[in-house]
């Protein structure tokens, strides 16, 4: 798209000298994490303070101009990426991180403040933050919060949203809205922070959030468990739920992710002969629980071999073949990431039928299974097929929604996925969407290739 000087100076009078135009800069924040959507940019704004942002929505709106909101570009499913040639705006710069309330136990962070900082800071104060995923050192505070991003603690802690209590953010009109008194008990109307969370940038651009923090837990102890088959580990997931309230990760992989990851980063296997399945657990609280995490392992049935972690540097090494997996996989070439949710009871039928479902379409290609089981939810990695075939991400969605899942479990829609939103939401639903995007972002300028699939003319 081109841009005329004229708006380019403009913005540049409301967000300062961080409006780049400079291609090679331009593309390090036009292509996402995974190489599958490479979009295109005339300029990158870069404000610092949430005043510039909402001047820089405002000229965006005067002179038409669409933008995208981006934080750590991290996200999954092409939602961060100017896929139709928007103005990317870069929120990276808001890095405010306000002194924990250590009273509260809750801390006010700008949208650029990154995962891994974030934690830090509610470890120093003696708490902690509930959220945590392997791309902690990129992920922000703003892009966690307009994906209402999940990860590995979700089944202890609940998802971004639930720990939200309050928001800043700027509409598409460039209104400022700001709630951040963190108040739990607020009953004066509409939840903002509830609406704008997972919305991805379509309603408006997240500038701050006020988070709950959560009681420290520093003694923690990880298992991985081998099984000889996934109904197996399922079966032991649903059990460890049950019997372990400081169960804070139940992670399921395959055989074939831990071969690769062995292969891509250079590890050992985790035991000496290879397993079909195997689960990560992880249990924390304010006293070791090793015994009670032992005894729970021992009343699982069909564990065919155990390593046990109690310190920091052992835990690390047995969480590698969790978390390298997705490295380990785009080594491979951009895969097809379809990311779901699932009933309980339909896990292990979905997990069965969807290699065969994707063998159907190209026996080529190859699936990677993995994810966080203990919460539902299971990434589907499909490589093989180049970025815009899209006939695997339609069987693997229409089989997880007639299951009885969800097609997005904690990535979101972005554009990967808008396609199928009918999977998962009725028309009236997608309607009422529509509305509160008129309402909220009058013209259309944010991020308008998200989440809401063309209307039908
Ligand atoms: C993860 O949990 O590692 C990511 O959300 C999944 C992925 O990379 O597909
Ligand atoms: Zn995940």
């Amino acid at each position: 798209m081109a841009i005329h000087r004229t708006a380019i100076a403009r913005l540049r009078d409301v967000a300062g000298p961080h409006a780049v135009v400079d291609p090679e800069i331009v593309a390090s924040y036009t292509t996402d994490w995974t190489g599958r959507f490479v979009g295109d940019s005339p300029l990158v704004v870069r404000p610092e303070s949430t005043e510039q942002v909402a001047g820089v929505v405002s000229v965006c709106r005067e002179l038409g101009l669409a933008l995208v909101p981006q934080g750590g570009n991290t996200g999954l499913v092409g939602g961060g990426v100017p896929l139709g040639g928007e103005v990317v705006l870069s929120l990276r710069r808001l890095r405010t991180l306000h002194p924990v309330d250590t009273r509260s136990g809750q801390v006010t962070a700008g949208a650029g403040v990154v995962l891994a900082e974030l934690r830090q800071a509610a470890d120093v104060a003696d708490w902690s933050y509930g959220v945590d995923m392997a791309s902690r050192e990129s992920a922000t505070v703003g892009g966690m919060v307009a994906t209402n991003a999940g990860g590995l603690h979700v089944l202890r802690y609940g998802d971004t949203r639930a720990q939200l209590v309050g928001l800043e953010a700027v509409l598409g009109t460039g209104a400022v809205l700001s709630h951040l008194g963190g108040l739990i008990k607020d009953n004066t109307g509409y939840d903002w922070p509830g609406l704008v969370c997972g919305s991805e940038g379509t309603l408006a651009v997240v500038t701050a959030a006020r988070l709950r923090l959560v009681p420290p837990t520093p003694c923690r102890t990880a298992a991985l468990l081998a099984f000889p088959t996934v109904p197996d580990a399922l079966d032991a997931a649903w059990l460890l739920r049950r019997s372990l309230p400081g169960l804070e990760a139940c992670e399921l992989f395959l055989s074939p992710g831990v071969e690769l990851v062995c292969s891509v980063s250079g590890i050992p296997p985790p035991f000496p002969r290879s397993h079909p399945a195997y689960l990560l657990v992880e249990v924390a609280d304010q006293t070791d629980p090793t015994g009670l995490m032992g005894e729970a392992v021992d009343s699982v049935p069909k564990v065919a071999e155990v390593a046990v972690a109690t310190d920091t540097a052992r835990r690390a090494e047995l969480w590698r073949f969790r978390e390298d997996h997705t490295q380990a996989i785009n080594t491979l070439g951009p895969p097809h990431k379809l990311d779901v949710t699932l009933p309980h009871g339909a896990m292990a039928e979905f997990v069965d039928r969807v290699p065969e479902t994707v063998a159907s379409i190209d026996p080529a290609a190859r699936t990677w299974l993995f994810g966080h089981v203990g919460d539902g939810n299971i990434h589907v990695n499909v490589t093989g097929f180049p970025p815009d075939d899209d006939r695997v991400d339609d069987a693997v969605l229409r089989l997880a929604a007639g299951l009885g899942g969800s097609i997005s479990a904690e990535h979101g829609i972005g554009t990967a996925k808008k396609r199928w939103l009918s999977l998962s939401r009725t028309s009236a639903e997608v309607t009422a969407f529509r509305s509160l995007k008129v309402a909220l972002d009058p013209d259309g300028i944010l991020n308008p290739n998200v989440l809401l699939p063309a209307e039908q003319g």
